[in-house]
C-alpha cells in the first residue's frame, strides 16, 4: 500500500489531546509479562504496526492476550512451541528483545521480517547472547535468524553501542540463565525494561550504568498497567505547535521517562516554551502533562549522552532547526543510520526538497537555519519517523507538500494526522 498524505501550511494549532501509548513499553509489556506467572492487565497499549508484529509473536508462542482496542489481558508463564515462524514485520525491538527471550527456551524458532528489517544489524544482539550459550544462527548478521535451545549462563557484557533493545534482550536470557548477568552500559540508554522487571518483583539491580539480574528463584509478578502516551509521539506535535506562531497545546498523561526526554532538553535550550507537569507514575515510569506555545528558536548542539536519550526524535528536532536562528549540530548520532531506515541521508535528501539546507555528517547533520520552506513531493521511504516529520515540515512550508508512503506512520502512531487535524492543522 502506498497511501499518501497532503498537508498545507497551517496557521496556529490549538487544543487538548493525549497520544497513543508509548511504543517501547507497549512491546515490553506483551515481552515482560509473557513470562509472569498470571494474569497480566495492560491498559493503553499501543495498537500499531510495530506492536501488533509483538502481539501476533506472543500468540504464536502459546499465550492466549484477549485485546480489547487497548486493552490487553493475557496469563503468563510457559511459552509452546511456535509455529517455528514468527514475522516481526518493520520492529526492530520486537525482533532484538525476542531472540533474548527465546534463547532461553526449549523449542526452536525462527524471526524474520520485512525487507527492511532483514537490512538492519542483529550481531549486537546475536554475539553476547552466543557468549552466554544461546544457538543462534543468522543471515550475515541479519534476519531470518533461528533459536534453538541451550542452556544459558549468566556473564558480564559490556555494550559496545549504547542499545536499549541489546541490553533488553540479554536481560531476558539472564532471567533464564544459571546464575548472574550483567549489562554495563556506556551511558544511561532507555530503562523501560529495567523499571518493568522491578515492578515485576525480579531481582534486578541498577546501580549507575551497571545493571544486574539473577534469575533465581523468583517468579515474576503479573503486570498491573496503563501504558503512558508516547513521548516519541508527542513529540511530533511538541515540535509542530514550537513553530506556528500563537499555538498553545496541552498533551496529557505523556511518558517522562528521563532517559527519553532528550528533545524536551534541546528544545528547551533553543527557546521553546515547554512546561512540564509531572502527575503521577505507572509501574515506575512518570508520567505528566505537556504545555507547549509556539515560539522562536535558536540554534543549538546536540551530542553525547543528550543524543541517546533524543535518539528517536532527531529526524523532529532537524526539522525544528530548519526554522532556528543559526545552526544547529547534531552529532555522535551514527546509529541513526541503521535505523528503519539510514535517518541523517534519507531526512537530508527529502528536507532538501523542501528547501531545508543541511549538511550531512557521518555521524550527524548540521542544519542551517533559519530557512524558508516550501511544499513539495517529499518520501518517508517506508520510515513512520521520517514520514512524521516530513508532515510536520509541511505545517511550516509555504503551499502543500504530498508526503508519500505514508502508511509507515501507523508503525507507531495511528490518528497521527487526525490529532493534528483535531489541533487545527490542514492535514489530510
Ligand atoms: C528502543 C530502543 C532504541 C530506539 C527504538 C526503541 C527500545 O533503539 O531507537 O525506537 O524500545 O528499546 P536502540 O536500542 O537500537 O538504541
Amino acid at each position: 500500500m502506498n497511501t499518501q498524505l497532503t498537508i498545507r501550511h497551517s496557521s496556529r494549532l490549538h487544543g487538548t489531546l493525549t497520544v497513543p501509548g508509548d511504543k517501547s513499553i507497549s512491546h515490553r509489556a506483551l515481552i515482560l509479562g509473557s513470562l509472569a506467572r498470571g494474569q497480566n492487565r495492560v491498559r493503553g497499549w499501543l495498537a500499531a504496526g510495530d506492536t501488533l508484529a509483538t502481539l501476533g509473536a506472543i500468540r504464536s508462542l502459546g499465550i492466549d492476550v484477549q485485546r480489547r482496542g487497548n486493552d490487553l489481558t493475557f496469563r503468563g508463564g510457559t511459552l509452546s512451541r511456535s509455529l517455528g515462524h514468527v514475522n516481526c514485520m518493520n520492529a526492530g525491538t520486537a525482533m532484538r528483545l525476542l531472540v533474548g527471550l527465546l534463547a532461553g527456551q526449549p523449542f526452536e524458532t525462527t524471526l524474520d521480517g520485512s525487507d527492511q528489517l532483514r537490512k538492519r544489524p542483529m550481531r549486537r544482539v546475536v554475539d553476547p547472547l552466543r557468549a552466554m550459550g544461546a544457538n543462534i544462527t543468522e543471515t550475515e548478521g541479519r534476519a531470518p535468524m533461528t533459536i534453538r535451545p541451550a542452556p544459558l549462563v549468566g556473564m558480564e557484557h559490556r555494550l559496545k553501542v549504547a542499545s536499549a533493545q541489546v541490553k533488553s534482550a540479554i536481560l531476558l536470557a539472564g532471567l533464564q540463565a544459571q546464575g548472574t548477568t550483567t549489562v554495563i552500559e556506556p551511558g544511561p540508554g532507555r530503562d523501560h525494561t529495567e523499571r518493568m522487571l522491578a515492578a515485576m518483583g525480579a531481582n534486578i539491580t541498577v546501580n549507575g550504568t551497571f545493571v544486574t539480574v539473577d534469575s533465581g528463584e523468583v517468579s515474576l509478578a503479573p503486570l498491573e498497567l496503563t501504558i503512558p502516551g508516547d513521548l516519541s509521539s508527542a513529540a511530533f506535535l511538541i515540535v509542530a505547535a514550537t513553530l506556528l506562531p500563537g499555538s498553545t497545546i496541552q498533551i496529557d498523561g505523556v511518558g517522562l521517562n528521563p532517559t527519553r526526554t532528550g528533545l524536551l532538553d534541546a528544545l528547551r535550550r533553543m527557546g521553546a516554551d515547554i512546561s512540564i507537569e509531572a502527575t503521577s507514575e505507572e509501574a515506575g515510569e512518570p508520567v505528566g502533562t505537556l504545555r507547549i506555545c509556539g515560539s522562536g528558536l535558536r540554534g543549538t548542539e546536540v551530542g553525547g549522552a543528550e543524543v541517546v536519550r533524543a535518539i528517536d526524535e532527531l529526524p523532529i528536532l532537524a526539522v525544528a532547526a530548519t526554522q532556528a536562528d543559526g545552526d544547529t549540530v547534531i552529532r555522535d548520532a551514527a546509529e541513526l543510520r541503521v535505523k528503519e531506515v539510514d535517518r541523517i541521508g534519507m531526512l537530508a535528501q527529502e528536507l532538501r526538497k523542501l528547501g531545508a539546507e543541511i549538511e550531512e555528517q557521518d555521524d550527524g547533520m548540521i542544519v542551517h537555519g533559519p530557512t524558508k520552506l516550501h511544499g513539495a513531493q517529499v518520501n518517508s521511504h517506508g520510515d513512520h519517523r521520517l514520514g512524521m516529520a516530513l508532515a510536520v515540515a509541511g505545517l511550516v512550508a509555504e503551499g502543500e507538500t504530498c508526503v508519500e508512503d505514508a502508511d509507515s506512520i501507523g508503525d507507531s502512531f495511528p490518528g497521527f494526522a487526525e490529532s493534528l487535524a483535531k489541533l487545527g492543522a490542514e492535514i489530510g
